[in-house]
């Protein structure tokens, strides 16, 4: 099982080189780490499996800002999220870009987590299924199935939220999700120490994205120890 922390925009190369040193994943579970560009070195200098939160599909070029996959492999990294809902809601990410980014990472050599989702008034106005059928045909077009590639459904309405999807909807949305394309598929939205057990037991759910909560390691290293519990 897959376990992967996504720092989002905090813990700068201090912190996260005091989050690694003290984190060890349980046996039994992946712990994958996703750090803000400017901590990857850090956080690798104690041996975690460690992914960027993007990745440009070039391999170099006049994109300012953008970091590609040959240098993320050059510092020891082994994988990125792709079109993360933050990335698609405030910078632009589209269905397109976010399959270039993920086509790009896995013939570089990356591991891919890409993510998908439905927002809360796309549930409520039924639309849930085309939307999710939309996101994973773009990457499924381009890419298929491929051993480097994971999905991640995260429902915007539960990321930072505190509200869970409810295990029914994460199975649910996963088989629906499986039906479209093959890969394992990690739940994300609120993840948390006293939900993880329940969330990761449901089938289909191959493990979870954790925002807010991968910030401690206590927290984090609970989720982990629950799904370690699971395999
Ligand atoms: P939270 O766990 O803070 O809801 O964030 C989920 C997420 O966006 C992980 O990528």
């Amino acid at each position: 099982m897959l376990i992967a922390a996504n720092w989002k925009m905090y813990k700068g190369p201090r912190e996260a080189r005091a989050f690694s040193e003290a984190f060890r994943a349980p046996k039994g579970v992946e712990a994958v780490i996703c750090p803000p560009y400017v901590s990857l070195a850090a956080t690798l200098e104690s041996g975690h499996v460690v992914f960027a939160q993007n990745v440009h599909w070039a391999d170099e070029g006049a994109f300012t800002g953008e970091i590609s996959a040959p240098m993320l492999r050059e510092l020891g990294v082994t994988g990125a999220i792709v079109g993360h809902s933050e990335r698609r809601q405030h910078f632009g990410e589209t269905d397109e870009t976010v399959a270039r980014r993920t086509l790009a990472a896995l013939e570089s050599g990356l591991r891919v987590i890409a993510c998908v989702g439905e927002s809360l008034e796309e549930r409520e106005t039924g639309q849930m299924e085309l939307v999710l059928r939309i996101q994973v045909e773009a990457i499924a077009d381009g890419v298929g199935t491929h051993s480097g590639l994971v999905l991640a459904y995260e429902p915007v309405w539960a990321i930072g939220t505190g509200k869970t999807a409810s295990p029914e909807q994460a199975k649910e949305a996963h088989a629906l999700i499986k039906s479209f394309l093959d890969v394992p598929v990690l739940y994300g939205g609120s993840v948390k120490p006293e939900n993880a057990a329940e969330l990761l037991s449901q089938p289909a759910v191959d493990g979870a994205l954790v925002g807010g909560a991968s910030l401690e390691v206590e927290s984090f290293t609970a989720i982990c120890q629950a799904a370690a519990s699971l395999s």
